[in-house]
């Protein structure tokens, strides 16, 4: 990991290694599958740990791999201190880690506390419990409305389409801000909080370096949980702004992450990085106080669009939401929750050329970096067909929203054919297309112009080289639909062109350009570094 001379003294601290690290989020069903059933695993990473050193990330994020009937693919836990058999077991797990750190990468994995799995022993007891039990009263139950208890306690949607209650045989009702297979939590009751605390210590003791905290502003619900002014707008699908939303970001929230810290912090060199889908910046900001989060993603660049003044916008915030605080702005491009940005700058390509520049940016600024994987590879989205369709979302939705396989599709390992070595069996939980037999990271590792070999060498300066250093930014003037800066410690300038024609280049030795130069001239669609 770089560690610069103008650090501070925190930061130059080898225990907090997150502080400017490359994460690389492997989804696990889709990364590589071990055993032949069509599904990614954990032995199957461990298959591909050369891959991400040569690659030149610090760090994964594992997403679920717990105990799960897979309503949401994972992030429905039904146990989460174990395995699923369809992952592997802990014994598989405790390889994979071993290797990772022999490899010199760390391992967080995702902990999902909003809500277990209906199947989690918890909720099968509540629901033989009934009205007013001790069991009851660890997930969100409540009588109905009407005179006969048949409308639902209030009127909030779940994430996935359709209301956020569903009613059991005796006629009460659970909330579930997602699938209704997975209840929400009391986040009130004491019980809940401690059996994180032990699901914590479960997995730091196996030796993992961190947590993802899967929907960290949601958890604590508003007292009485009003209704939504009916007047409010409120976005559909996993992500949209939750300012005006009772559902989310409520302040009882904190404590939960309050705990998480302290947890945490008996376990020196160890993190967590919050989902926090909350777009305003001081309010983003509580979530990383010195006794909350070590890390807070941030999605502002995930939802720019390709157009300096928007992406200039969205650093901006981002860095203007942690000034002050003793955390590091994170920098997102894609996960498994969004259509991949080769895909949303315009597919083909002039997609893959402006997502080459978004990485340059991206890899210029301090602070952390999130990669999704397959990005690397320059994945776009894929079109799935109606019946090859498995997201919760699209069911809920009566087949109006598609939802997120298409970013989900497994990885083209080798070969011209699917599964791309990805793996022995013929078919694969979603299908591969064709085309990717150009994408394959054999074809790209050898390839100079690729843009794997790309990302390799942009990671290794971001890594090695001097101009990376400090932790400021300065902006400069810049034509429109450009823009320049500049990091202030060590120098680097990155420049980035969404004008439509070339402009001047500024001034300075070229490390790396996302595509051909054009002269002294800063080509559309192009973003440079510059010492
Ligand atoms: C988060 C996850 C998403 C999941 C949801 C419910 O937003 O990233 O994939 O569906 O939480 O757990």
């Amino acid at each position: 990991m770089r560690r610069s001379s103008d650090l501070q003294p925190e930061i130059a601290d080898e225990s907090a290694w997150w502080r400017d690290a490359v994460f690389y989020q492997v989804y696990v069903r889709s990364f590589a599958d071990s055993n032949g059933d069509g599904v990614g695993d954990l032995d199957g990473i461990r298959s591909r740990l050369g891959y991400l050193e040569l690659l030149g990330v610090d760090a994964l994020w594992l997403t679920p791999f717990f105990t799960s009937p897979m309503a949401d693919h994972g992030y429905d836990v039904a146990d989460p201190r174990d395995v699923d058999p369809l992952f592997g077991d802990l014994a598989a797990f405790d390889r994979l880690v071993a290797e990772a750190h022999e490899h010199n990468l760390k391992v967080t994995i995702d902990l999902v506390p909003n809500h277990t799995s209906d199947r989690h022993q918890w909720f099968q007891a509540a629901l033989r419990a009934g009205p007013g039990s001790v069991e009851r009263d660890r997930y969100v139950f409540r009588d109905g409305g009407g005179f006969d208890g048949s409308v639902p306690p209030n009127n909030w949607p779940s994430q996935f389409g359709g209301p956020a209650w569903t009613r059991v045989p005796d006629g009460q009702w659970y909330l579930h801000l997602f699938a209704p297979e997975q209840p929400d939590l009391n986040w009130d009751n004491h019980e809940v909080s401690a059996d994180l605390a032990r699901t914590l210590r479960f997995w730091l003791d196996r030796g993992v370096d961190g947590f993802r905290i899967d929907v960290a502003h949601g958890m604590a619900k508003p007292y009485g949980l009003p209704n939504i002014d009916p007047r409010t707008e409120i976005g559909a699908g996993v992500m949209h702004d939750n300012s005006v939303d009772p559902r989310f970001d409520n302040d009882g929230v904190h404590e939960v992450h309050r705990m998480i810290r302290k947890v945490i912090d008996e376990y020196p060199g160890r993190m967590a990085v919050g989902e926090v889908w909350v777009k305003d910046d001081e309010r983003f900001a509580k979530y990383v106080r010195p006794d909350e989060l070590h890390l807070g993603f941030n999605f502002r660049l995930v939802e720019a669009s390709f157009d300096a003044d928007s992406v200039r916008a969205a650093i901006e915030h981002s860095l203007g939401a942690v000034r002050g605080l003793d955390t590091p702005p994170t920098w997102t491009l894609s996960n498994h929750d969004v259509t991949r940005h080769v895909t949303r700058y315009g597919g083909g390509a002039v997609g893959a050329q402006r997502a080459r520049a978004m990485t340059l940016v991206e890899l210029a600024l301090p602070g952390v970096v999130y990669l999704y994987n397959g990005e690397e590879l320059g994945l776009p989205d894929v079109e799935l067909p109606d019946w090859a369709l498995q997201d919760p979302i699209w069911l809920r939705s009566r087949h109006t929203l598609r939802g997120r396989d298409g970013c989900r599709v497994p990885l083209p390992w080798e070969g011209d054919t699917p599964p791309f070595g990805f793996s022995q069996a013929p078919t694969t939980w979603l299908p591969q297309p064709n085309e990717w037999a150009g994408l394959t990271a054999e074809s790209q590792l050898e390839d100079p112009e690729s843009m794997l070999s790309f990302y390799r060498h942009a990671l290794e300066l971001r890594k090695s080289h001097s101009a990376f250093n400090g932790d400021d930014l300065e902006w400069y003037g810049a034509p429109p639909g450009c823009f320049a800066f500049r990091r202030k410690g060590g120098g680097l300038i990155c420049a980035l062109n969404t004008s439509g024609g070339p402009v001047p280049l500024p001034p300075g030795e070229v490390l790396l350009a996302s595509g051909p130069m054009d002269g002294n001239q800063l080509p559309s669609d192009t973003a440079v570094w510059l010492a």
